[in-house]
C-alpha cells in the first residue's frame, strides 16, 4: 500500500491504533526492511538516522513532535558538574560543522517533520543559543505559526566557570503550529489548574505562564543508565498533556534516552515513535520503557495482594 492510500485511510476516522499500525506498517514493510529496535503495543524505536523513518511516514499524520535536536556545542570546552571540572563534550553528533552547515541541518529535519504534522499538529524544539536562533529562523522560512517561546529556568543550574559572563541557567523550548489556520490542542484548564509541586514559579489556580522552573533529572531519572544531554520527565509530561490528547500519535525524531516515549507511557493513552541514532541510547530507552511496565506490573501485583 502506497503512502498517499494509507494516509487515505488514516483521514478516513480510523480508531488510532489503527492508524498507528498503518504508520509502522508502512515504515517496516518487507520491501523496505526497516525494523524497529523496540516495539510494544504503543510505542516503537528505530535505531537509525531520523530522515530514514520520516521519509516513510504518509504526510499529515501525526499529532505533535517534540524534538530535541543536538545543540552543536560540544567544542572542546568545559563545564562544571558536581563541583569537578569537566568537558562539555557530549559525542560526535553533537559537535559543530559550521554556522551554514549546523542551519542546513536543522532545515533539513524541520522539513521532514512539517512534511509529516497534521495541519493542526504542533511542533516542539528545545534549544540553548547554539541552535535555537537558528531553529527559530528555519520555523519562520517554513511557515511555521509560533504559539510560544517558553524558558525553561533551571534552578540549579552550574556555576560558570569562566567568571566572565552570567551563568547560563535555562533553555529555550519553541512551540509552533503548522499551519496558522487550523486549530491546535492546548489544554488549558491542566495548565492552569494541576499540581506542578517542582515548580516554584507557578501557582496552582492561576494561567500557567511562560517561564518554568524545572530542577534537572533526579537520580531516580538515571537509574538504567545515563545520557549526556538527558530531560527530565517532568519537562515532557507537563509539554504532553498541555499539546496531547488520548489517541495521540507523538513523534520524537531524536529520542536520545526516550524521556519523550516514558512520559507518554507514564499519561498513557498516547502512541510513540522514537528515532535515535546511536545503539547504545536505543538500549537505554529500551530499558527505561521496560523499567516502567514492570513498576506497573509491580502496582497491581500490590493491589491485588492487599485485596
Ligand atoms: C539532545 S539529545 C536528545 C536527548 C533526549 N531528549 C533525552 O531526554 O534523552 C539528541 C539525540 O539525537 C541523536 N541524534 C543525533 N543525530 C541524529 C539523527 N540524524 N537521527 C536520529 N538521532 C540523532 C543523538 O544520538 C542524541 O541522542
Amino acid at each position: 500500500m502506497g503512502t498517499r492510500e494509507q494516509f487515505q485511510l488514516i483521514e478516513r476516522g480510523l480508531p488510532p491504533e489503527t492508524a498507528f499500525d498503518r504508520i509502522i506498517t508502512g515504515i517496516t514493510q518487507p520491501r523496505t526492511a526497516l525494523k524497529p529496535f523496540y516495539a510494544s503495543e504503543k510505542a516503537v524505536i528505530y535505531n537509525g538516522d531520523y530522515h530514514e523513518v520520516l521519509e516513510r511516514i504518509p504526510e499529515n499524520t501525526l499529532d505533535m513532535i517534540f524534538a530535541d535536536p543536538p545543540y552543536k556545542l560540544s567544542n572542546n570546552g568545559f563545564t562544571c558538574h558536581s563541583g569537578r571540572r569537566v568537558p562539555v563534550n557530549k559525542g560526535a553528533w553533537d559537535s559543530s560543522k559550521g554556522v551554514a552547515e549546523d542551519a542546513a541541518f536543522h532545515e533539513s529535519w524541520i522539513a521532514a517533520c512539517r512534511r509529516v504534522l497534521k495541519p493542526e499538529g504542533t511542533l516542539w524544539i528545545s534549544g540553548t543559543y547554539h541552535s535555537i536562533y537558528q531553529c527559530g529562523w528555519a520555523l519562520q522560512k517554513q511557515h511555521f505559526h509560533f504559539l510560544n517561546d517558553i524558558v525553561w529556568f533551571k534552578p540549579n543550574g552550574p556555576p560558570n566557570l569562566s567568571c566572565r559572563c552570567f551563568t547560563a541557567s535555562h533553555e529555550t523550548l519553541l512551540w509552533a503550529r503548522k499551519d496558522k489556520k487550523a486549530k491546535h490542542y492546548f489544554n488549558y484548564q491542566a495548565m492552569k489548574n494541576g499540581p506542578f509541586p517542582e515548580d516554584k514559579l507557578k501557582t496552582q489556580g492561576l494561567q500557567m505562564r511562560s517561564v518554568w522552573s524545572i530542577p534537572p533529572p533526579a537520580k531516580e531519572e538515571k537509574k538504567t543508565g545515563r545520557h549526556p544531554t538527558q530531560k527530565p520527565l517532568s519537562l515532557l509530561s507537563r509539554i504532553l498533556l498541555a499539546s496531547t490528547k488520548p489517541g495521540d500519535i507523538i513523534l520524537d525524531p531524536f529520542n536520545g534516552s526516550g524521556t519523550t516515549g516514558l512520559a507518554c507511557s507514564m499519561l498513557g493513552e498516547r502512541f510513540y515513535i522514537g528515532v535515535e541514532i546511536e545503539r547504545e541510547f536505543c538500549e537505554l530507552t529500551e530499558r527505561r520503557l521496560r523499567s516502567v511496565v514492570l513498576e506497573d506490573a509491580g502496582e497491581e501485583e500490590q493491589v491485588y495482594a492487599a485485596q
